[in-house]
C-alpha cells in the first residue's frame, strides 16, 4: 500500500481537529465576550455610591460619572446665539417681539401673551415654570411633566403606579403638583435618572406622555422613514404594544430620550397631558388628531379663542421632535444627541458632551465629524438656512395680520357669525402653521424645506382668509360683487 491514501485519510481527520480546535477557541471567546458584556451591563463603571429609582438627586449620580455631571452642571452658563437660548417659547429673540406686534396679537386670548421669557439650559426649567407670570392664570398640574424629575412624584400619587399617577396630574393644580414634588424631595430639573436606567446606565424613556404618544403613532400609519423600529413593530405580530424601551434602537432612544419633551402637547385640565401622534408627526397630522378631539361636551378641540376675533384657535409647542422627523438628518440615523450632546474626548475613552446645548456653539465637535467643511462654511450654512426661515415667517407673519384686520373691518361693517365662520377657519389653519415654525426652537434648521413649505402654505391659507372676510363684509353690506367693493371704506387697508 502506497502512503498516499492514509494521508488522504488524515487530511479530513486534521481538518476536522482544526475546525473543531478553532471552534472551541471561537466558542470559549464568545462565552468569555458574553460574559464580560453581561458583567459590563451589570456594573459597567465603578460606582461610589449606590443610585436607584428615587436617587433623583444629579449631585448624588455626580460620585459615580463625574464627567457627565460636570458638564451637566454646564446648563446653567448662558448660550445666546442669533437665534437659541432666547426668545421664549416662540424662538424669536425679546427685540424681535417687540419690534413684530404680530406674535404678540397673534396669541391675544392666551397666557403667551402674558409673558415671554428667555429659554435656557435645563438647570432652570423649574425654576423658570415656578416663576413664569403665566402661573398668574391656573395651570395644570400635568405642566412639571417636563420641567422635573417627577416619576418618583407619579409613583407617590398612583399608589405605586406611575401612569395612574401621572394621568391624575392634569387635574390637580400646579400649585398643588409641586408642592407635593418639593415635599418629596425630587424638586431637581430633568436628571440623570430621567434618561438612564439606574442598574445598567442604558439610556431609556420615562415619561408616560411621550410612552403612550409613540405607542399610538406605532398603532397608526403616519410615515416613519427615520424610525425602523416603528417599522419592524408594524409589521410583525403586534403581541404588546410598541415599547421604545425594548424595540428601539440605540440610535432612535438617542433622539427618543429629547422627544419626551421637545414636543407639541396640549397640557390643561380638560383632559390628561397628549402628544398628539396618532395620525403621525407632521403638522397636518396634529392638526387633523386635534381637529377629531372633542372636550367632554363635544366640542371641537382649541387651545384658545382668540380675544378679537373669536376663532378657536391650536396653539403650538416647540415641535422639536416632530420637526426633526421631517428632514433629512433623521432620515440619515442622525439624532438629537448627535448634534447636542457630541462625543469629547477623555483621555482614552469618549464622553457625551451632557452640556445641551446650540451646537453652533460647538460646531467642531457638532458638526464637523460627519461634514468635512470648516467652522465658517458650516456656520454660513446655517445662517442661509435661518435668514431664509426667518424672512418666510415675517411674510406670513404679516399675512396673517391682514387677515385679522379684514376679519375686524368685517365685523364692524355687520358681518355675521355664519358669515364669518370661513374666515376664522383659516385664521385656526393659517395661525397653526405659522406657529408650529415660530414655536420650533431651530428657526427652521431641523427640516429647512418643511419648514418652508408650512410657512408657504400658512401665508396661503392667511390670504384665502383675507379674501374669505372680504366676501363676508361685502354680503353684510349686502350689496354688489365682493370685487366692486374691495376699495371701499373699511376694507382692508394695504400693506407696504
Ligand atoms: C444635525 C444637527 C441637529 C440635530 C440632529 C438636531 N438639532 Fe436641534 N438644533 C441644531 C441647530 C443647528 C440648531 C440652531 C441653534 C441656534 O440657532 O443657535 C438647533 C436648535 C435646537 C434647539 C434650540 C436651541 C437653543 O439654543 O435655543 C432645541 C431645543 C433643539 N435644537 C432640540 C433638538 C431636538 C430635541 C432634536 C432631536 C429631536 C434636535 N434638536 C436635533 C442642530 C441639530
Ligand atoms: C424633562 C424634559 C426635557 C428633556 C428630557 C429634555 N429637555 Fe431640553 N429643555 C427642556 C426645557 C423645559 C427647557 C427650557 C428650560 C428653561 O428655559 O428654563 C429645555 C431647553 C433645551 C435647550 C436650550 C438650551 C439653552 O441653553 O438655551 C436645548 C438645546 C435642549 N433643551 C435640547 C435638548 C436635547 C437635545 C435633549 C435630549 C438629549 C433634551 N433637551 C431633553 C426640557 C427637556
Ligand atoms: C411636553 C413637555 C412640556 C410640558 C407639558 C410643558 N412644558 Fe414648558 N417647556 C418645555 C420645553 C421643551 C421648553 C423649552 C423649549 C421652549 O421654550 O420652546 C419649555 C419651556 C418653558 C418655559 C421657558 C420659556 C418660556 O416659554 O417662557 C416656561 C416658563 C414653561 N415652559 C412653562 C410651562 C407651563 C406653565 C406649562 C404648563 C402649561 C408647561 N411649561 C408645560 C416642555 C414642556
Ligand atoms: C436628557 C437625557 C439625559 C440626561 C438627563 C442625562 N443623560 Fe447621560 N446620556 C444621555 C445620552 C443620550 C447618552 C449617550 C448614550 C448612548 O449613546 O448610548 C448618555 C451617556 C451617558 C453615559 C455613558 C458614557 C457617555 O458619556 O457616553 C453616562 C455614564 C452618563 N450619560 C451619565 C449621566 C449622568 C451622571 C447624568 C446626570 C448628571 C446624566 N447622564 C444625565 C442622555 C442623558
Ligand atoms: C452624524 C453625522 C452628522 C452630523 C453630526 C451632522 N450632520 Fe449635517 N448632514 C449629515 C447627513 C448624512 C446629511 C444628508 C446629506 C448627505 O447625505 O450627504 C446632512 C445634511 C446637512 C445639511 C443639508 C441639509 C438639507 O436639508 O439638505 C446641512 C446644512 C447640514 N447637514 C448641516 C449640519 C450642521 C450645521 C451640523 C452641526 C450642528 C450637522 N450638519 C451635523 C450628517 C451629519
Amino acid at each position: 500500500m502506497s502512503a498516499a491514501p492514509r494521508r488522504v485519510r488524515l487530511v479530513p481527520f486534521i481538518g476536522v481537529l482544526v475546525v473543531a480546535v478553532l471552534a472551541t477557541a471561537g466558542v470559549t471567546a464568545l462565552l468569555l465576550n458574553i460574559s464580560e458584556r453581561k458583567a459590563e451591563e451589570r456594573n459597567p463603571y465603578v460606582r461610589l455610591v449606590e443610585v436607584d429609582e428615587d436617587t433623583t438627586d444629579p449631585e448624588v449620580w455626580g460620585a459615580n460619572w463625574p464627567k457627565q455631571y460636570d458638564t451637566y452642571k454646564l446648563t446653567s452658563l448662558a448660550t445666546r446665539t442669533r437665534f437659541g437660548g432666547h426668545g421664549g417659547s416662540e424662538a424669536l429673540p425679546e427685540e424681535k417681539i417687540e419690534r413684530d406686534p404680530w406674535l404678540q396679537r397673534m396669541f391675544r386670548g392666551y397666557a403667551f401673551a402674558i409673558d415671554y421669557r428667555d429659554r435656557r439650559g435645563h438647570a432652570y426649567m423649574l425654576w423658570d415654570q415656578e416663576n413664569t407670570k403665566r402661573q398668574t392664570v391656573p395651570q395644570s398640574g400635568s405642566c412639571i411633566h417636563c420641567h422635573a424629575s417627577v416619576i418618583p412624584l407619579y409613583k407617590e400619587l398612583g399608589d405605586g403606579d406611575v401612569v395612574e399617577g401621572f394621568e391624575k396630574t392634569y387635574a390637580m393644580s400646579y400649585a398643588e403638583t409641586n408642592e407635593k414634588l418639593h415635599e418629596l424631595g425630587h424638586a431637581h430639573p430633568v436628571s440623570c435618572v430621567d434618561c438612564h436606567d439606574p442598574k445598567t446606565m442604558r439610556i431609556r424613556v420615562t415619561r408616560p406622555a411621550f410612552i403612550q404618544g409613540i405607542q399610538a403613532f406605532a398603532e397608526g400609519d403616519g410615515a416613519a422613514p427615520h424610525l425602523p423600529s416603528v417599522q419592524r413593530w408594524r409589521e410583525g405580530p403586534r403581541k404588546a404594544p410598541y415599547d421604545p424601551n425594548a424595540d428601539g434602537t440605540r440610535g432612535e432612544m438617542r433622539s427618543f430620550v429629547c422627544g419626551q419633551c421637545h414636543v407639541e402637547y396640549y397640557c390643561s385640565d380638560k383632559f390628561k397631558l397628549t402628544y398628539p401622534w396618532a395620525d403621525g408627526l407632521s403638522v397636518e397630522d396634529a392638526e387633523k388628531f386635534w381637529d377629531e378631539t372633542t372636550f367632554a361636551d363635544g366640542e371641537r378641540f382649541y387651545d384658545y379663542k382668540h380675544k378679537e376675533t373669536g376663532a378657536p384657535i391650536l396653539k403650538a409647542q416647540h415641535p422639536e421632535f416632530e420637526m426633526w422627523s421631517q428632514g433629512i438628518h433623521a432620515r440619515s440615523g442622525v439624532s438629537c444627541s448627535d448634534c447636542h450632546m457630541p462625543y469629547m474626548r477623555d483621555g482614552a475613552t469618549k464622553v457625551s458632551d451632557h452640556w445641551v446645548r446650540s451646537p453652533l456653539l460647538n460646531k467642531e465637535r457638532a458638526c464637523l465629524t460627519c461634514h468635512h467643511f470648516s467652522e465658517e462654511e458650516m456656520q454660513a450654512r446655517v445662517d442661509g438656512i435661518q435668514d431664509r426661515n426667518m424672512e418666510l415667517l415675517q411674510n406670513a407673519g404679516a399675512a396673517l395680520m391682514d387677515l385679522l384686520d379684514a376679519i375686524a373691518a368685517a365685523r364692524a361693517a355687520g358681518a355675521t357669525e355664519a358669515q364669518l365662520a370661513p374666515a376664522l377657519e383659516y385664521q385656526r389653519k393659517a395661525q397653526w402653521r405659522l406657529d408650529w415654525v415660530a414655536a420650533e426652537n431651530s428657526m427652521g434648521f431641523h427640516a429647512p424645506q418643511e419648514a418652508a413649505r408650512i410657512l408657504g402654505t400658512a401665508a396661503d391659507l392667511a390670504r384665502q382668509g383675507q379674501v374669505a372676510a372680504m366676501k363676508a363684509q361685502v354680503s353684510a353690506a349686502g350689496r354688489g360683487s365682493p370685487r366692486n367693493d374691495l376699495a371701499g371704506p373699511g376694507s382692508p387697508r394695504p400693506r407696504g
